[in-house]
C-alpha cells in the first residue's frame, strides 16, 4: 500500500509561505448581476486544513479554481465572493490578490503576518494552469516555501497548481486530501462485506470504468438513472426516446445483463416530456414504448434496491436514479436515499447531484462520509492514478 506525504512529515511549519490548492469550485448562480454562493460545503471541507495551518503559524496563501473561464475576463467566476465568504466563516480578514503576475506579490507574501491569509483570484484566469504549463508551475512555486496539495475534487486535473507545482517544491497531502484518500482507499482495498455500489447518473461514458471495476469488488453493483438506457439498449432492448449514449454500446455490450452481481431496474417511470409532461405511468422496463422518455427507476425497482442496500456493510453512492429535480420523477432518488441513509454509518456518498438530492432531504448528517469529490471520487476508485495525488506519495 502506497503512503501519503502528509503535513506531520514537514517539522516546522512557523513563519514557511504555504501555498494550499482548495477546491473552491462551489456551486453558484448569479441573479441580478450578482454572484450568489448556493452552497458553500467545499470551503466548509476546507476550514480544518486553513485552521491548522493557521495554528502553526505559517504564512498561507490559497490557490484554487472557480468554473471553466474562458478568460480573466469572466467576471462571474471571480473568487471574490468566496473570499468574503470564507472570511465570515473564518471571522478574519484574508488579503485577496487579484491578478497572480503583479509586481509586488512577492512583497506582499513576505509582509503577510504569520499565522495570516491571503487567496488569490481564479486561477483558471491563466490559460496556463489547464495547459500544466511548467514555467507557471515554476513561477507559482516561486511564491512558496512548500506545496499543501488539498483539494481532492481537482485531483484528477493534471493542472500547474495542482500537479505540475509539485515538481518544483516539497509537496505534502492536505489533511483533507489525506482523510479522502483514507476513506476510498480503504473501499478498494478492504472492504466490508457485503459491499454494495450504487452508480447513477446520466452518462454511462463516465461511470463504465466504474461499473467494471466495482464488479469486480463489490459484491452487488446497483445501476439507476439514465445511464441504464445506454446499458439496456446496447441489450437491444427498447427505451423509446430515453437520451442514449450510442459511442458506447459496444462497451456496455460487454457487461452481460445477466452478470450474477449486476442489479438493474425493473420497472420505470416513463413519461411523454421531460419539461411538460402530460403522461406518466410506470411500465416494466422490457415493454417501454418507442416515444417513452425513461425519468426515473419504478417502485418496485426502489424496493428491490433498498432492500440489498439495507443488508450492506459498505456502501458507496454516486448518482441519482432520475431526473429528480423534478418531483414527479425523484421518487426513485429519495426511495434510496431513504435507505441508504438508514444505513448511513455504512455508507460512503459523492458528486454534486448525489449530495443534492441529499441535503435536500435532510438526510446528510446520517452518512458516514460524504466526499468533496465527483469526478475524482469516480476515477479515484476506479483505480486511476490521479495527477494532483501521484507526487505526493512516500
Ligand atoms: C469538480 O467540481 O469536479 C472539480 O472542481 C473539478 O472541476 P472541473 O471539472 O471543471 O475540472
Amino acid at each position: 500500500m502506497k503512503t501519503l506525504k502528509t503535513v506531520n512529515s514537514i517539522k516546522n511549519w512557523t513563519g514557511k509561505r504555504v501555498i494550499i490548492r482548495e477546491d473552491f469550485n462551489v456551486p453558484i448562480k448569479v441573479k441580478e448581476g450578482k454572484v450568489e454562493i448556493l452552497d458553500d460545503e467545499r470551503l466548509l471541507a476546507a476550514v480544518p486544513t486553513i485552521k491548522w495551518f493557521k495554528k502553526q503559524k505559517a504564512r498561507i496563501i490559497l490557490i484554487s479554481h472557480l468554473g471553466r473561464p474562458e478568460s480573466s475576463h469572466d467576471h462571474f467566476l471571480s473568487l471574490y465572493p468566496i473570499v468574503r465568504r470564507l472570511e465570515k466563516i473564518l471571522k478574519e480578514k484574508i488579503d485577496f490578490v487579484y491578478d497572480v503576475f503583479e509586481m509586488e506579490i512577492k512583497e506582499r507574501i513576505d509582509k503577510l503576518p504569520a499565522g495570516k491569509i491571503m487567496m488569490i483570484e481564479n486561477i483558471r484566469f491563466f490559460s496556463e494552469e489547464e495547459a500544466d504549463d511548467p514555467k507557471f508551475s515554476k513561477y507559482l512555486a516561486g511564491l512558496g516555501d512548500y506545496f499543501v496539495m488539498d483539494a481532492f475534487a481537482t485531483a484528477h486535473r493534471d493542472d500547474a497548481s495542482t500537479e505540475g507545482i509539485s515538481h518544483f517544491l516539497p509537496s505534502v497531502a492536505g489533511p483533507l486530501l489525506e482523510k479522502e484518500v483514507t476513506v476510498l482507499s480503504s473501499i478498494i482495498e478492504k472492504p466490508k462485506r457485503p459491499f454494495v455500489a450504487i452508480l447513477g447518473g446520466a452518462k454511462i461514458s463516465t461511470k463504465l470504468g466504474l461499473v467494471k471495476k466495482m464488479l469486480e469488488i463489490a459484491d452487488k453493483v446497483i445501476l439507476g438513472g439514465a445511464l441504464t438506457n445506454t446499458f439496456f439498449a446496447a441489450h437491444g432492448i427498447q427505451v423509446g426516446a430515453s437520451k442514449i449514449e450510442k459511442d458506447f454500446f459496444e462497451q456496455a455490450s460487454q457487461i452481460p445483463l445477466n452478470h450474477p452481481k449486476l442489479l438493474l431496474p425493473v420497472d420505470a417511470v416513463a413519461a411523454d416530456s421531460l419539461e411538460n409532461p402530460k403522461i406518466i405511468s410506470v411500465k416494466k422496463v422490457d415493454n417501454i414504448g418507442s416515444s417513452d422518455i425513461i425519468t426515473d427507476i419504478g417502485p418496485k425497482t426502489a424496493e428491490i434496491f433498498a432492500s440489498e442496500i439495507l443488508k450492506a456493510k459498505q456502501i458507496v453512492w454516486n448518482g441519482p436514479m432520475g431526473f429528480y429535480e423534478n418531483q414527479e420523477f425523484g421518487k426513485g432518488t429519495k426511495a434510496i436515499a431513504q435507505a441508504v441513509a438508514k444505513n448511513g454509518k455504512n455508507a460512503i456518498i459523492g458528486g454534486g447531484e448525489t449530495i443534492d438530492a441529499v441535503r435536500d432531504l435532510k438526510l446528510d448528517s446520517k452518512i458516514a462520509f460524504i466526499s468533496t469529490g465527483g469526478g475524482a471520487m469516480l476515477e479515484f476508485l476506479e483505480g486511476k492514478e490521479l495527477p494532483g495525488i501521484n507526487n505526493l506519495y512516500k
